[in-house]
């Protein structure tokens, strides 16, 4: 697969496996992540040092977002599958939350992944 994919949330769970998965299928991934020196990145990296391009990303954050976009047009003209899964995938239910949670989590669910796209 020659394609380039771009996944928020590549850090760890389902983006952490998908980043992996489409790295071994032969994709190029550029992938989200809050915390460019973790060790996985680094791991990752060294295994496939042109195919992954980490990129700083907080989806809560519209200078993070714009700068991740300047990033990526620096390395790509066109994204062919973007995988927005960045969320807190949080046990309580929205209704749970106090207003601080929530506002926390419209912030990043919504507001946050719709900059991401
Ligand atoms: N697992 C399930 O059963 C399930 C079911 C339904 C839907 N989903 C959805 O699938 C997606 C992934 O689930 P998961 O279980 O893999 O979640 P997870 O293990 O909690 O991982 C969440 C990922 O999103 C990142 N993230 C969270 N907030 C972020 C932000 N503001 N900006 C950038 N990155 C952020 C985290 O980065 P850090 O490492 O920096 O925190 C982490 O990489 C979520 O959208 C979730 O709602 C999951």
């Amino acid at each position: 697969m020659n394609r380039i994919v771009l996944i928020t949330g590549a850090s760890r769970g389902l983006g952490l496996c998908l980043t992996k998965r489409y790295l071994i299928e032969g994709a190029t991934v550029l992938a989200g992540v809050r915390d460019l020196t973790a060790s996985f990145i680094n791991e990752l990296k060294t295994e496939y040092p042109d195919a992954l391009i980490p990129v700083l990303l907080e989806v809560a954050d519209t200078e993070s977002v714009n700068q991740a976009a300047e990033l990526v047009k620096g390395y790509t003209d066109h994204i062919d599958i973007v995988v927005n899964n960045a969320a807190i995938c949080g046990k309580k239910r929205f209704l749970a939350l106090d207003r601080k949670e929530k506002e926390e989590r419209v912030n990043e669910e919504a507001i946050g992944d719709s900059e991401a796209c």
